[in-house]
Protein backbone atom coordinates (compact mmCIF):
# COMPACT_ATOMS: atom_id res chain seq x y z
CA UNK A 1 0.00 0.00 0.00
CA UNK A 2 1.51 3.78 -0.80
CA UNK A 3 1.07 6.42 0.98
CA UNK A 4 -1.33 7.82 -0.77
CA UNK A 5 -3.02 5.01 -0.89
CA UNK A 6 -2.58 4.98 3.28
CA UNK A 7 -3.36 8.79 3.14
CA UNK A 8 -7.02 8.11 1.50
CA UNK A 9 -8.38 5.17 3.15
CA UNK A 10 -7.20 7.24 6.72
CA UNK A 11 -9.66 10.56 5.10
CA UNK A 12 -11.95 7.58 4.12
CA UNK A 13 -12.63 6.54 7.71
CA UNK A 14 -12.39 10.06 9.24
CA UNK A 15 -15.10 10.61 7.17
CA UNK A 16 -17.28 7.84 8.06
CA UNK A 17 -16.71 8.19 11.65
CA UNK A 18 -18.01 12.36 11.69
CA UNK A 19 -20.98 11.40 9.73
CA UNK A 20 -21.74 8.25 12.36
CA UNK A 21 -21.33 11.08 14.75
CA UNK A 22 -23.50 13.06 13.58
CA UNK A 23 -26.20 11.29 12.73
CA UNK A 24 -26.08 10.01 16.59
CA UNK A 25 -25.86 13.79 17.66
CA UNK A 26 -29.18 14.72 15.23
CA UNK A 27 -30.90 11.37 16.58
CA UNK A 28 -30.31 12.62 20.19
CA UNK A 29 -31.18 15.83 19.79
CA UNK A 30 -34.80 15.31 18.24
CA UNK A 31 -35.25 12.28 20.57
CA UNK A 32 -34.82 15.28 23.84
CA UNK A 33 -36.99 17.71 22.37
CA UNK A 34 -39.77 14.74 21.80
CA UNK A 35 -38.96 13.94 25.13
CA UNK A 36 -39.76 17.55 26.78
CA UNK A 37 -42.94 17.57 24.49
CA UNK A 38 -44.13 14.72 25.60
CA UNK A 39 -43.59 15.77 29.01
CA UNK A 40 -45.47 19.16 28.14
CA UNK A 41 -48.32 17.72 27.41
CA UNK A 42 -48.83 15.96 30.60
CA UNK A 43 -48.54 19.48 31.93
CA UNK A 44 -51.92 19.65 34.38
CA UNK A 45 -53.23 23.42 34.32
CA UNK A 46 -53.44 25.26 37.64
CA UNK A 47 -50.64 27.09 39.92
CA UNK A 48 -49.20 27.66 42.90
CA UNK A 49 -51.45 29.02 46.26
CA UNK A 50 -51.01 32.79 44.71
CA UNK A 51 -54.53 32.23 43.29
CA UNK A 52 -55.42 35.89 44.64
CA UNK A 53 -53.96 39.11 42.99
CA UNK A 54 -51.83 37.04 41.04
CA UNK A 55 -53.40 34.45 38.79
CA UNK A 56 -52.17 31.46 38.27
CA UNK A 57 -49.96 30.28 35.56
CA UNK A 58 -51.93 28.16 32.84
CA UNK A 59 -49.53 25.90 33.05
CA UNK A 60 -46.57 24.38 35.47
CA UNK A 61 -43.63 22.24 35.51
CA UNK A 62 -45.73 19.51 37.36
CA UNK A 63 -43.58 16.58 36.70
CA UNK A 64 -40.45 18.20 38.54
CA UNK A 65 -41.11 18.67 42.90
CA UNK A 66 -39.15 21.57 43.35
CA UNK A 67 -36.90 21.36 46.44
CA UNK A 68 -35.94 24.13 48.94
CA UNK A 69 -32.35 24.16 49.37
CA UNK A 70 -31.34 27.88 48.11
CA UNK A 71 -27.25 28.46 47.53
CA UNK A 72 -24.57 30.31 49.81
CA UNK A 73 -24.47 33.71 48.87
CA UNK A 74 -20.76 33.45 48.89
CA UNK A 75 -21.50 30.92 45.91
CA UNK A 76 -22.33 33.06 43.53
CA UNK A 77 -20.24 32.72 40.12
CA UNK A 78 -17.46 35.27 40.56
CA UNK A 79 -19.23 37.51 37.77
CA UNK A 80 -22.50 38.35 39.56
CA UNK A 81 -21.33 37.85 43.32
CA UNK A 82 -21.18 41.56 44.27
CA UNK A 83 -24.79 42.23 42.70
CA UNK A 84 -26.07 39.33 44.58
CA UNK A 85 -24.24 40.33 48.02
CA UNK A 86 -25.71 43.93 47.53
CA UNK A 87 -29.20 42.57 46.80
CA UNK A 88 -29.21 41.23 49.86
CA UNK A 89 -27.89 43.87 51.73
CA UNK A 90 -30.74 45.99 50.31
CA UNK A 91 -33.14 43.03 51.07
CA UNK A 92 -31.82 43.30 54.89
CA UNK A 93 -31.67 47.13 55.46
CA UNK A 94 -33.23 49.19 52.50
CA UNK A 95 -33.13 52.74 54.08
CA UNK A 96 -29.54 52.11 53.88
CA UNK A 97 -28.40 50.45 50.86
CA UNK A 98 -31.86 51.50 48.31
CA UNK A 99 -32.93 54.63 50.51
CA UNK A 100 -33.76 57.10 47.65
CA UNK A 101 -36.91 55.00 46.52
CA UNK A 102 -37.83 54.24 49.99
CA UNK A 103 -40.49 56.22 51.78
CA UNK A 104 -41.34 54.64 55.11
CA UNK A 105 -39.36 53.04 58.45
CA UNK A 106 -39.56 49.63 56.83
CA UNK A 107 -36.86 47.17 54.99
CA UNK A 108 -37.89 44.15 52.38
CA UNK A 109 -36.70 41.86 55.23
CA UNK A 110 -39.67 42.91 57.56
CA UNK A 111 -42.08 40.62 55.65
CA UNK A 112 -39.71 38.55 53.72
CA UNK A 113 -38.25 37.30 56.72
CA UNK A 114 -34.25 36.56 56.03
CA UNK A 115 -34.19 38.31 52.99
CA UNK A 116 -37.22 35.92 51.50
CA UNK A 117 -34.50 32.58 52.44
CA UNK A 118 -36.88 31.13 54.95
CA UNK A 119 -39.28 29.17 53.51
CA UNK A 120 -42.30 30.92 54.97
CA UNK A 121 -43.02 34.12 55.66
CA UNK A 122 -43.15 35.48 52.13
CA UNK A 123 -40.38 33.97 50.71
CA UNK A 124 -38.35 34.65 47.72
CA UNK A 125 -37.08 31.58 46.93
CA UNK A 126 -38.24 30.41 43.44
CA UNK A 127 -39.37 33.81 42.30
CA UNK A 128 -36.91 34.20 39.60
CA UNK A 129 -38.56 30.83 38.28
CA UNK A 130 -42.46 32.13 38.52
CA UNK A 131 -42.51 35.47 36.63
CA UNK A 132 -43.49 37.25 34.30
CA UNK A 133 -46.74 36.37 35.80
CA UNK A 134 -50.27 36.89 34.68
CA UNK A 135 -51.74 39.42 37.54
CA UNK A 136 -55.74 39.57 37.00
CA UNK A 137 -56.16 42.87 38.90
CA UNK A 138 -54.33 44.52 36.66
CA UNK A 139 -54.98 42.52 33.46
CA UNK A 140 -51.22 42.36 31.83
CA UNK A 141 -48.11 39.48 32.80
CA UNK A 142 -45.62 41.52 34.89
CA UNK A 143 -41.98 40.52 35.47
CA UNK A 144 -40.59 40.74 37.86
CA UNK A 145 -38.93 44.31 37.55
CA UNK A 146 -42.65 45.41 37.71
CA UNK A 147 -43.40 43.56 40.87
CA UNK A 148 -40.51 44.81 42.75
CA UNK A 149 -41.46 48.45 41.60
CA UNK A 150 -44.57 47.70 43.33
CA UNK A 151 -43.32 46.87 46.36
CA UNK A 152 -41.13 49.85 46.67
CA UNK A 153 -44.36 52.10 45.39
CA UNK A 154 -46.59 49.99 48.59
CA UNK A 155 -44.93 47.86 50.73
CA UNK A 156 -41.67 50.52 51.04
CA UNK A 157 -44.35 53.75 50.43
CA UNK A 158 -41.60 55.38 48.08
CA UNK A 159 -40.83 55.32 44.41
CA UNK A 160 -40.28 52.90 41.81
CA UNK A 161 -36.68 52.41 41.04
CA UNK A 162 -35.78 52.46 37.23
CA UNK A 163 -35.20 48.97 35.50
CA UNK A 164 -31.47 50.15 34.70
CA UNK A 165 -30.84 50.98 38.20
CA UNK A 166 -28.13 49.64 40.66
CA UNK A 167 -30.91 48.48 42.85
CA UNK A 168 -32.75 47.14 40.36
CA UNK A 169 -30.30 44.86 38.51
CA UNK A 170 -28.92 43.70 42.17
CA UNK A 171 -32.28 43.05 43.68
CA UNK A 172 -32.60 40.42 40.28
CA UNK A 173 -28.93 38.94 40.33
CA UNK A 174 -30.50 38.00 43.91
CA UNK A 175 -33.39 36.47 43.16
CA UNK A 176 -31.76 34.49 40.22
CA UNK A 177 -29.52 33.36 42.45
CA UNK A 178 -31.72 32.16 45.21
CA UNK A 179 -33.79 30.65 42.55
CA UNK A 180 -30.91 28.45 41.43
CA UNK A 181 -32.05 24.93 40.60
CA UNK A 182 -35.83 25.69 40.92
CA UNK A 183 -37.28 24.85 37.43
CA UNK A 184 -38.72 27.50 35.51
CA UNK A 185 -42.65 27.44 36.21
CA UNK A 186 -42.73 25.10 38.72
CA UNK A 187 -45.29 25.02 40.97
CA UNK A 188 -43.82 26.36 44.21
CA UNK A 189 -45.97 25.38 47.60
CA UNK A 190 -43.85 27.67 49.94
CA UNK A 191 -44.51 30.69 47.54
CA UNK A 192 -47.08 33.63 48.58
CA UNK A 193 -49.40 34.70 51.35
CA UNK A 194 -52.67 33.04 51.71
CA UNK A 195 -55.76 34.23 53.48
CA UNK A 196 -57.97 35.15 55.03
CA UNK A 197 -57.83 32.96 57.79
CA UNK A 198 -61.90 32.67 57.98
CA UNK A 199 -63.94 32.97 55.26
CA UNK A 200 -67.42 34.18 56.32
CA UNK A 201 -66.25 36.21 59.54
CA UNK A 202 -66.70 39.56 60.02
CA UNK A 203 -63.32 40.85 61.65
CA UNK A 204 -64.47 43.16 64.99
CA UNK A 205 -61.78 45.95 65.47
CA UNK A 206 -62.57 46.61 69.10
CA UNK A 207 -61.81 42.87 70.03
CA UNK A 208 -58.35 43.58 67.16
CA UNK A 209 -57.39 45.84 69.93
CA UNK A 210 -57.78 44.04 72.71
CA UNK A 211 -55.45 41.43 70.97
CA UNK A 212 -52.83 43.96 69.63
CA UNK A 213 -52.46 45.45 73.19
CA UNK A 214 -52.18 42.06 74.42
CA UNK A 215 -49.80 40.22 72.22
CA UNK A 216 -48.35 42.80 69.67
CA UNK A 217 -47.92 46.20 71.15
CA UNK A 218 -44.91 44.78 73.36
CA UNK A 219 -42.47 44.36 70.46
CA UNK A 220 -44.28 46.84 67.72
CA UNK A 221 -44.71 49.39 70.49
CA UNK A 222 -48.04 51.09 72.76
CA UNK A 223 -49.01 53.06 69.85
CA UNK A 224 -48.10 50.31 66.88
CA UNK A 225 -45.34 52.85 65.25
CA UNK A 226 -42.53 50.41 65.75
CA UNK A 227 -39.77 50.16 68.47
CA UNK A 228 -36.11 49.21 68.04
CA UNK A 229 -36.81 45.48 68.15
CA UNK A 230 -39.98 45.43 65.80
CA UNK A 231 -41.27 47.52 62.57
CA UNK A 232 -44.48 49.86 62.88
CA UNK A 233 -47.51 48.36 61.97
CA UNK A 234 -49.29 51.90 60.81
CA UNK A 235 -48.69 55.36 60.66
CA UNK A 236 -46.51 56.98 58.47
CA UNK A 237 -43.67 54.42 58.93
CA UNK A 238 -45.67 51.61 57.80
CA UNK A 239 -46.70 50.45 54.18
CA UNK A 240 -49.49 52.35 52.62
CA UNK A 241 -53.15 52.24 51.97
CA UNK A 242 -52.15 50.13 48.52
CA UNK A 243 -49.97 47.69 49.78
CA UNK A 244 -50.75 43.88 49.80
CA UNK A 245 -50.35 43.71 53.24
CA UNK A 246 -53.70 46.45 53.58
CA UNK A 247 -55.76 43.78 53.43
CA UNK A 248 -57.32 41.76 55.73
CA UNK A 249 -56.43 38.65 53.72
CA UNK A 250 -52.96 39.00 54.04
CA UNK A 251 -52.98 40.64 56.93
CA UNK A 252 -54.56 37.95 58.78
CA UNK A 253 -52.73 34.92 57.35
CA UNK A 254 -49.08 36.82 58.54
CA UNK A 255 -50.30 37.28 61.44
CA UNK A 256 -52.00 33.80 62.05
CA UNK A 257 -48.51 31.92 60.89
CA UNK A 258 -45.92 34.48 62.10
CA UNK A 259 -46.60 36.54 64.57
CA UNK A 260 -44.96 36.98 67.36
CA UNK A 261 -42.02 36.40 65.20
CA UNK A 262 -40.96 32.56 66.79
CA UNK A 263 -43.72 31.98 68.54
CA UNK A 264 -47.03 32.21 66.30
CA UNK A 265 -49.92 31.70 68.32
CA UNK A 266 -53.31 33.90 67.53
CA UNK A 267 -56.43 31.49 66.80
CA UNK A 268 -57.95 32.03 63.75
CA UNK A 269 -60.37 34.65 64.86
CA UNK A 270 -57.64 36.65 66.96
CA UNK A 271 -55.98 36.89 63.48
CA UNK A 272 -58.61 38.26 61.70
CA UNK A 273 -59.67 41.02 64.58
CA UNK A 274 -56.05 41.64 64.79
CA UNK A 275 -56.36 42.37 60.91
CA UNK A 276 -59.74 44.94 61.41
CA UNK A 277 -58.01 46.48 63.55
CA UNK A 278 -54.73 47.11 61.65
CA UNK A 279 -57.30 48.22 58.58
CA UNK A 280 -58.94 51.13 60.55
CA UNK A 281 -55.61 52.99 61.74
CA UNK A 282 -53.98 55.36 59.50
CA UNK A 283 -51.58 55.34 57.34
CA UNK A 284 -49.71 56.88 54.10
CA UNK A 285 -52.35 57.04 50.92
CA UNK A 286 -50.60 55.16 47.76
CA UNK A 287 -49.84 57.61 44.91
CA UNK A 288 -48.14 55.92 41.70
CA UNK A 289 -44.83 57.20 41.27
CA UNK A 290 -45.01 55.71 37.47
CA UNK A 291 -47.83 54.60 34.79
CA UNK A 292 -48.33 51.51 36.59
CA UNK A 293 -49.57 49.85 33.37
CA UNK A 294 -48.66 48.03 30.72
CA UNK A 295 -49.67 49.65 27.37
CA UNK A 296 -50.27 47.05 25.10
CA UNK A 297 -51.78 43.90 27.15
CA UNK A 298 -50.62 40.60 25.86
CA UNK A 299 -52.45 37.92 27.14
CA UNK A 300 -51.20 35.28 28.88
CA UNK A 301 -54.47 33.42 29.05
CA UNK A 302 -54.74 31.94 25.59
CA UNK A 303 -58.31 32.05 23.96
CA UNK A 304 -60.79 31.95 26.22
C1 LIG B 1 -41.61 39.11 69.82
C2 LIG B 1 -41.83 40.38 69.17
C3 LIG B 1 -43.04 40.48 68.26
C4 LIG B 1 -44.37 40.34 68.61
C5 LIG B 1 -44.95 40.02 69.96
C6 LIG B 1 -45.12 40.60 67.38
N1 LIG B 1 -44.28 40.88 66.35
FE1 LIG B 1 -44.82 41.37 64.44
N2 LIG B 1 -42.86 41.50 63.91
C7 LIG B 1 -41.79 41.35 64.79
C8 LIG B 1 -40.56 41.55 64.07
C9 LIG B 1 -39.15 41.48 64.67
C10 LIG B 1 -40.91 41.80 62.73
C11 LIG B 1 -39.95 42.04 61.58
C12 LIG B 1 -39.30 40.73 61.20
C13 LIG B 1 -37.94 40.83 60.58
O1 LIG B 1 -37.54 41.92 60.15
O2 LIG B 1 -37.26 39.79 60.54
C14 LIG B 1 -42.38 41.79 62.69
C15 LIG B 1 -43.12 42.04 61.53
C16 LIG B 1 -44.50 42.15 61.50
C17 LIG B 1 -45.27 42.55 60.33
C18 LIG B 1 -44.72 42.92 58.95
C19 LIG B 1 -43.93 44.20 58.98
C20 LIG B 1 -44.74 45.40 59.40
O3 LIG B 1 -44.28 46.13 60.28
O4 LIG B 1 -45.85 45.61 58.89
C21 LIG B 1 -46.58 42.52 60.70
C22 LIG B 1 -47.77 42.85 59.83
C23 LIG B 1 -46.64 42.10 62.09
N3 LIG B 1 -45.36 41.89 62.54
C24 LIG B 1 -47.80 41.96 62.82
C25 LIG B 1 -47.83 41.56 64.15
C26 LIG B 1 -49.06 41.37 64.90
C27 LIG B 1 -50.45 41.58 64.35
C28 LIG B 1 -48.69 40.96 66.15
C29 LIG B 1 -49.59 40.60 67.31
C30 LIG B 1 -50.51 39.53 67.05
C31 LIG B 1 -47.24 40.90 66.19
N4 LIG B 1 -46.76 41.28 64.97
C32 LIG B 1 -46.51 40.55 67.30
C33 LIG B 1 -41.85 41.06 66.12
C34 LIG B 1 -43.00 40.82 66.85
C1 LIG C 1 -45.21 45.30 54.40
C2 LIG C 1 -44.75 44.04 53.93
C3 LIG C 1 -43.83 44.00 52.71
C4 LIG C 1 -42.66 44.67 52.50
C5 LIG C 1 -42.00 45.67 53.41
C6 LIG C 1 -42.16 44.24 51.21
N1 LIG C 1 -43.00 43.32 50.66
FE1 LIG C 1 -42.71 42.31 48.93
N2 LIG C 1 -44.51 41.40 49.17
C7 LIG C 1 -45.37 41.60 50.23
C8 LIG C 1 -46.61 40.90 49.98
C9 LIG C 1 -47.82 40.87 50.89
C10 LIG C 1 -46.46 40.26 48.72
C11 LIG C 1 -47.49 39.43 47.97
C12 LIG C 1 -47.52 38.00 48.40
C13 LIG C 1 -48.51 37.22 47.56
O1 LIG C 1 -48.71 37.55 46.40
O2 LIG C 1 -49.09 36.29 48.09
C14 LIG C 1 -45.12 40.59 48.25
C15 LIG C 1 -44.58 40.13 47.06
C16 LIG C 1 -43.29 40.41 46.62
C17 LIG C 1 -42.69 39.81 45.46
C18 LIG C 1 -43.34 38.76 44.57
C19 LIG C 1 -43.33 37.43 45.30
C20 LIG C 1 -44.15 36.35 44.68
O3 LIG C 1 -44.15 35.23 45.23
O4 LIG C 1 -44.82 36.58 43.68
C21 LIG C 1 -41.43 40.33 45.35
C22 LIG C 1 -40.41 40.01 44.29
C23 LIG C 1 -41.26 41.27 46.43
N3 LIG C 1 -42.41 41.28 47.19
C24 LIG C 1 -40.13 42.03 46.66
C25 LIG C 1 -40.01 42.96 47.68
C26 LIG C 1 -38.88 43.85 47.83
C27 LIG C 1 -37.66 43.87 46.94
C28 LIG C 1 -39.14 44.61 48.93
C29 LIG C 1 -38.31 45.74 49.48
C30 LIG C 1 -37.93 46.77 48.55
C31 LIG C 1 -40.42 44.20 49.46
N4 LIG C 1 -40.93 43.21 48.67
C32 LIG C 1 -41.01 44.74 50.61
C33 LIG C 1 -45.12 42.33 51.36
C34 LIG C 1 -44.03 43.16 51.54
Amino acid sequence: MSIKQLLSALCITLCLCLGVGWVLVFFQSTATVRYTLAEQHEIVPGGNEHGKDIASQESGNKGVQPVFNPPALEDAPEGIREAVLLGYKIMMDTPTYAGEYVGNELSCRNCHFDAGRRRDTISLVGVAAVYPRYRSRREYSADLTLRTQGCFERSMNGTAPPANSQVMQSLKAYYFWISKNIPIYSDIPWLGLRGPVLNDYTPDPAKGRQVFQAVCSRCHGQDGTGTPIAPPLWGNGSFNDGAGMNTIKHFSDFSYRFMPKNGPMLSKEQAMDVAGYAQAQTRPHFVASHPNRVEQVISVKGEE
